[in-house]
């Protein structure tokens, strides 16, 4: 019932490009929001995804987010999630043109699930993206996926978001960060083994990302969470989308804090997706947009 509350009030609020008055973000919206172009890598999309669509295996998943509205068992079958849980068609193809005309070289997802969203991030387009899946056996369908559609762009990643998330000093500081990443994910003493996994995963993300997708865990402490995490992987011109946002009451007040941020300078609602940009040269500004 909330989710249809806060359609209405996106509706009276938002707008298209009318009134939008910043030349960024009437470039953005005309220029890449409204292309109706049919691009040669939406057909590619469309193939991988009717794949999964096709795939009758039924695999057990392990929840590490908000649940699922749509499914009551952690038994599913490969077709119905792609059917039901992962990014629909057209912000598929939204993602894809967002890839191109902000003219990424790096990304990261935080939320693989089957690869819908990660394909459409690197479908034709010159970037290199990392994705992070706590899920095993989902993980597993979707670098089978990636690998039959020749998506050699994608480091796909298996664990827990927070093992990955790490703070930039680590780069210069090693074994503060071993120790503080060991306590943030497990309270027990790690073996050997488990360790040097932390270490080496809370290294993976130490560099800078133009494009920052955040698709997992869609709580409000969580979101939060990640949120200050990626700050230090960000640049003045990288953008941040949180899937989402207006999920629940606790995603809606997320949305409100992160676009509070002093570092976010534009932000733009489009009721699915919030994405912020951190460019200092623009005034602190929200848009609400129709796609
Ligand atoms: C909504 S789905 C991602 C959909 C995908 N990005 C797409 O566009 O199709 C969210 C995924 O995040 C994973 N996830 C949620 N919280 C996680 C966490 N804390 N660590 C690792 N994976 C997590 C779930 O297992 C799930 O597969």
């Amino acid at each position: 019932m909330h989710i249809v509350f806060a359609y209405i009030k996106f509706l009276l609020r938002s707008t298209n490009q009318h009134g939008v008055h910043s030349p960024f973000v009437y470039s953005l919206v005309t220029k890449c929001f409204y292309d109706r172009k049919k691009y040669p890598s939406y057909a590619l999309l469309k193939e991988h995804r009717k794949s999964l669509l096709k795939d009758k295996k039924t695999i057990q998943i392990t929840d590490f987010g908000a649940g699922s509205k749509v499914f009551k068992t952690d038994t599913r079958k490969v077709s119905k999630m792609a059917k039901n849980a992962g990014i629909s068609p057209k912000r598929a193809r939204l993602l894809n043109r967002l890839v191109r005309y902000l003219e990424v070289d790096r990304a990261v997802e935080l939320g693989t699930s089957l690869g819908l969203g990660t394909a459409a991030i690197a479908a034709g387009n010159m970037v290199k993206i990392t994705t992070i899946e706590g899920c095993p056996e989902t993980a597993k369908i979707a670098g089978e996926k990636f690998k039959e559609f020749g998506f050699d762009n994608i480091q796909l990643k298996v664990g827990k978001f927070e093992e990955f998330l790490g703070e930039k000093r680590i780069q210069n500081s090693r074994f503060k960060i071993q120790d503080s990443k060991i306590a943030s994910t497990d309270n027990r003493q790690p073996t050997t083994g488990n360790r040097q996994q932390a270490i080496h995963n809370s290294e993976l993300l130490t560099q800078n990302f133009d494009l920052l997708f955040i698709d997992g865990h869609h709580q409000k402490e969580a979101t939060l969470s990640y949120f200050e995490k990626l700050l230090p992987l960000i640049h003045n011109d990288s953008v941040m989308i949180f899937d989402d946002i207006h999920w629940s009451k606790g995603m809606e007040a997320a949305w409100e804090e992160i676009k509070a941020n002093p570092k976010v300078t534009v932000s733009i609602d489009t009721f699915q997706w919030g994405l912020v940009f951190f460019r200092r040269e623009q005034e602190k500004e929200h848009f609400v947009i129709r796609i």
